[in-house]
């Protein structure tokens, strides 16, 4: 499949992705994009032309079939839907095996970033235990840069993922004890830092309570971004590694029952991210840990913050959630709850 490079500037200019519609795999906004260069006037030229195409689709919220986005309706399922939380149990240990490659990642219809990831995906798998169990993590360097795993939480330096450096064709063992309860994450901490998170080497780690939360349809939402041409900024934005993915395939929960959210930001470039809810109100608990909660539709994080969401549905229908920076949303980050009876 041809791959395509847009810079940032272009896509917001042509108001990707409200016009882009797939022509033979491809994005109809990638025509108008390569005319332009980088100056205001041809900003305004390709703006015209965007609004022009957007013609036949309108401004309505793209939703559905209509909606540019790379795969099949459960392709994203292994990261949106964590294992199930296991109840507190001494003495127990936990294992994951994380191998690092080098892969092209499809983000957007024919748009590909040449990532580097965790087991294939950026984010990476999932990684879940309970607060005591004792956690082993596997890392198997198949990549062709050095890497560490670096986790979020407490744990003796020496499992900090800093120090040692695993080389290509290396690994190495993490070990220690799951703690606090809460919503962490790992990364890589190879240096420089910068290229080895924004490549695609991260993902959500989540610490059950001893005291286990109440059951509820859980869902993990990463949100991250890619510099598809390189120019140390990002041109897609997404929750799990796809841009508008959940607009075209819509998360399906049910009314009144407790829906609960892990949601971590991992995006590089950017000073914040950010999830805004439509028509309903959510409780936030930042870190997943503690006793604050708070009540609103819009969370921001920094880089490497996150926390738990937790709603019930008041009404069924169909719930839009985006960032609440616009670009992030018009570039990838925004989708639909399907909520029914
Ligand atoms: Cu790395
Ligand atoms: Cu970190």
């Amino acid at each position: 499949m041809a791959k395509t490079r847009f810079t940032r500037g272009k896509l917001l200019a042509a108001a990707a992705p409200l016009a882009a519609i797939p022509i033979a795999g491809k994005l109809a906004l990638g025509d108008s994009a390569t005319a332009g260069g980088h100056d205001h006037s041809s900003h305004a030229h390709q703006r015209s032309l965007a609004t022009h195409e957007r013609g036949a689709m309108g401004h309505a919220a793209m939703f559905g079939a209509e909606v540019p986005a790379v795969g099949g309706p459960n392709d994203l399922d292994a990261l949106l839907y964590p294992p199930a939380a296991l109840p507190y149990q001494p003495g127990r240990v936990r294992e994951y095996r994380l191998t690092a490659t080098d892969i092209e990642l499809e983000v957007a219809p024919g748009v590909f970033f040449p990532a580097w990831v965790y087991n294939g995906t950026a984010p990476g798998p999932v990684i879940r235990a309970t607060e005591g169990d004792r956690l082993r993590v596997t890392f198997v360097n198949a990549g062709s840069h050095p890497h560490t795993i670096h986790f979020h939480g407490i744990h003796p330096t020496n499992m900090d993922g800093v120090f040692e450096v695993v080389e290509p064709g290396g690994r190495f063992t993490y070990e220690f004890e799951a703690k606090p309860a809460g919503l962490h994450l790992y990364h890589c901490h190879a240096t420089p830092l910068k290229k080895h998170i924004h490549k695609g080497l991260y993902g959500a780690f989540i610490v059950d309570p001893k005291e286990p939360r109440p059951p509820a349809q859980e869902l993990v939402m990463v949100m991250n971004g890619f510099d598809t041409d390189a120019d140390g900024g990002n041109n897609f934005y997404t929750v799990n590694g796809r841009s508008f993915y959940y607009a075209r395939y819509p998360i399906r929960v049910k009314r009144s029952e407790l829906v609960r959210i892990y949601l971590a930001n991992l995006t590089e470039f950017d000073l914040i991210n950010s999830f805004h809810l439509h028509a309903d109100f959510f409780r936030y608990q930042p870190t997943g840990t503690g006793d604050h909660w708070e009540y609103t539709d819009t969370v921001m994080q920094c880089q490497g913050q996150r926390g738990v969401l937790e709603i019930e549905f008041s009404n069924t229908g169909t719930f839009m959630f985006h960032a609440h920076q616009s670009e992030f949303a018009e570039l990838g980050w925004m989708g639909f709850f399907e909520v029914v009876d």
